[in-house]
């Protein structure tokens, strides 16, 4: 593995401030995962480098770029919808720049079809071009023609790039890249290349330059975090990392994901235990409660296995609370199967699911799975499963009433004249307050539930 660094591309702003007659403006959508948006912000960064500003609509940009998810199909046709309504802003604006970047474009068929069928888009290319994106503009203005690359993975670590971060309050830091698990039914493993870890010392800087800035939850990164470290000279794992980075001085709360569950050791969980900046909440993905489905995912766990992770948990970190991902109607699902996880979630008692049907990704093992299961019966799975699941969290954050809790508010309420702050374990509370907290520490008053909503009262803000 390799690790490059960004330097400014001063040929290519040259190239670009001739090209625009007025201060460019970039417009950057991001589908997916916080990988996703994190890469999106680096994507910003980068433009502004070369003398871009930002905008907020499609209609005022010159450049316009959506950074795509490749996970589910859904996913992909919204993006080729959203291309599509660009087509007339195109022929209303020739020297508009439309690109297409992100897991999609790390697909040749998708590249192919945009090749084909949209004509208009003058720049695609994958994940690994964020810091090259001046010299492709460069490229595509300077040639006169469409610039597509063909995927390829180049298997480095790019450090230093620019960023111009969504939030002043919270970050994303990616510790890892990529992917090396395979599992049966992701496309992530192809489109995101293989496991690439962060140094140590660099993820240590960047935490603490967002500390310096009074960033207050940073969130580690990584496809499957618990297997951070591998392939680095030092020998590290997660829990040290953690470690290392709780020794900052500072007011602020981690947050991590995603945990795979077959790495995620009993360190760890004495890490979250024995530190007060981790939160205490595990998103520890579970996708079925069939053993069976789970070997045929390629998961390398058991149900058992599972349970006897969260059970320990338990025990070490009172007042832990757990989110999953479930994936409903895998090939071969059979109802046996399917309530196996309905009996699952029921033990586990997440606070908070996601819930997918399964989307068949060409290229991946499970895509040549026999899959005779209707999408009506799966639909109906997945109302079953999201049922339980409501009067589980329902009743374990009405339970919550009457408590007194430190929150981070974070965007204005549903309500108007409300807030709403988010809690160390994941759950969100509304409470009537002005939106100039929003970024600030406070303390509520936990007075009742809507749904999996907590509403409350303020009692406090820190800081003044
Ligand atoms: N179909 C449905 N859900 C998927 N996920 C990943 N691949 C697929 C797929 N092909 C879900 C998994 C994963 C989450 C990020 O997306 O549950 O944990
Ligand atoms: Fe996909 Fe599995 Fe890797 Fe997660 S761990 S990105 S589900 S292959």
């Amino acid at each position: 593995m390799e690790t490059l660094t960004y330097s400014h591309n001063a040929q290519a702003a040259q190239i670009l401030a001739a090209y625009y007659e007025t201060p460019p403006l970039a417009y950057v959508h991001s589908y997916g995962c916080q990988q996703n948006v994190n890469d999106g912000e680096k994507l910003r960064g980068v433009l502004m480098d070369v003398g871009f500003g930002i905008c907020d609509n499609v209609e005022q940009a010159d450049l316009i770029l959506f950074n795509t998810c490749a996970v589910r199909e859904h996913a992909e046709q919204r993006v080729f919808g959203n291309i599509g309504a660009l087509k007339k802003l195109k022929q209303s604006n020739p020297r508009l720049i439309i690109g297409v970047c992100g897991c999609m474009a790390q697909q040749p068929h998708i590249v192919e079809k945009l090749r084909q069928s949209y004509p208009y888009v003058d720049l695609v290319f994958g994940v690994d071009g964020i810091d090259r994106l001046p010299a492709m503009l460069a490229q595509r203005i300077s040639r006169g023609k469409r610039y597509l690359e063909t995927p390829a993975s180049r298997n480095a670590v790019v450090e230093e790039l620019p960023i111009r971060r969504d939030s002043g309050f919270r970050a994303w830091l990616p510790i890892m890249y990529g992917c090396d698990n395979f599992c049966t039914y992701c496309i992530v493993p192809y489109v995101r290349g293989r496991e690439r870890s962060r140094e140590p010392e660099a993820i240590l800087a960047e935490f603490r330059e967002l500390v310096t800035k009074g960033y207050k939850e940073i969130t580690l990164l990584g496809q499957n975090v618990n297997s951070y470290g591998k392939g680095l000279s030092r020998a590290i794992d997660f829990a040290d990392l953690v470690n290392l980075l709780c020794e900052v001085e500072g007011d602020y709360q981690i947050r991590f994901m995603t945990s795979h569950p077959k790495d995620a050791s009993r360190k760890l969980l004495d890490t979250i235990a024995a530190q007060p900046h981790l939160c205490k909440h595990i998103h520890l993905p579970v996708q079925s409660g069939s053993d069976r489905l789970l070997k045929e995912m390629n998961r390398h766990y058991t149900v058992a296995q599972y349970l006897e992770l969260v059970d320990y948990a338990r025990q070490q970190i009172p007042g832990v609370t757990f989110s999953s991902d479930i994936i409903v109607g895998f090939p071969g699902e059979t109802e046996e199967d399917f309530e196996k996880t309905l009996e699952l979630v029921r033990k586990v008692g997440y606070m908070q699911l996601f819930t997918f049907i399964y989307s068949k990704r060409s290229g991946t093992k499970a895509a040549e799975l026999p899959d005779p299961t209707t999408h009506a019966e799966k639909a109906a799975r997945m109302e079953r499963l999201l049922k339980t699941q409501d009067e589980i969290a329902f009743a374990a954050v009405a339970a919550m009433a009457g408590q007194t809790v430190r929150v981070l508010v974070e965007a204005a309420g549903r309500t108007p004249g409300t807030v709403n702050g988010r809690l160390d374990n994941n759950l969100v509370v509304e409470f009537p307050a002005d939106e100039t907290l929003i970024g600030s520490w406070a303390t509520v008053r936990l007075t009742g539930s809507r749904a999996a909503l907590l509403v409350g009262t303020l009692c406090n803000v820190e800081g003044e």
